[in-house]
């Protein structure tokens, strides 16, 4: 039968159009991340799972802040979000942008499942960074709470980080306190 109705109904909005679900979906579900850190967010700013297109809203620009990043094509963007992709219930890596629609903060939880407490789930926080003009604006703190809502949601029974001193009292300020000391061998 000929299609007689348009595909697309007049009531979507242009943004939600340009998002093909295909090849550039959220990474996890968006449910898992938390209604009220939405909430408390600034004006126009949102929060969501990472999509591959973030390499175009200046993803790496935003992770330069924390360290070396290095010279990466979109392609090997795109080779490295595959793998990660293909691991969506073990990395959950999410995103704040602002009213501009630029990545302006980061954040990743990676999920280990362990055999000892009962073959429990342990997150790891990782490569927390936010824009350095974004500073101070509660950014950092409501990364740190998704990324706290999502490792509860999959069945974390605690997260880890590791932080320089200089950092200790942000991350006092998320809830989490000093535990046991960071040891590092490198190759
Ligand atoms: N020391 C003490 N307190 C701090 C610090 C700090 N270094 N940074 C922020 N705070 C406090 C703020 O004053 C605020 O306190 P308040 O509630 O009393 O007002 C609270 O912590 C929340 O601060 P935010 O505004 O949410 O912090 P921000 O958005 O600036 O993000 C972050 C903090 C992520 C550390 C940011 O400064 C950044 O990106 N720094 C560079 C990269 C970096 O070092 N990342 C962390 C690496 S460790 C890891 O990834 C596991």
């Amino acid at each position: 039968a000929k299609a007689t109705k348009p595909i697309m109904s007049s009531t979507v909005t242009p943004v939600d159009a340009t998002i093909d679900t295909v090849t550039d979906g959220p990474l996890f579900p968006s449910n898992l991340i938390s209604p009220e850190v939405i909430s408390q967010l600034p004006t126009d700013y949102t929060i969501r799972p990472m999509r591959r297109s973030d390499y175009n809203r200046g993803y790496l620009d935003v992770l330069r802040v924390l360290t070396t990043v290095g010279d990466i094509s979109e392609e090997a963007w795109n080779q490295r979000y595959d793998w990660i992709t293909s691991r969506n219930d073990e990395y959950y890596m999410l995103v704040i942008c602002d009213g501009a629609d630029q990545v302006v903060g980061t954040g990743s939880l990676i999920v280990e499942r362990k055999f000892i407490h009962s073959l429990g789930m342990v997150g790891h926080i990782e490569d927390i960074a936010v824009e350095k003009h974004q500073q101070g604006k509660k950014l950092g703190l409501r990364i740190i709470q998704a990324l706290d809502y999502v490792a509860a949601q999959v069945g974390c029974y605690k997260s880890i980080l590791d932080c320089s001193e200089v950092n200790e009292g942000f991350y006092v300020k998320c809830g989490f306190k000093r535990a046991g000391l960071e040891m590092a061998h490198y190759y």
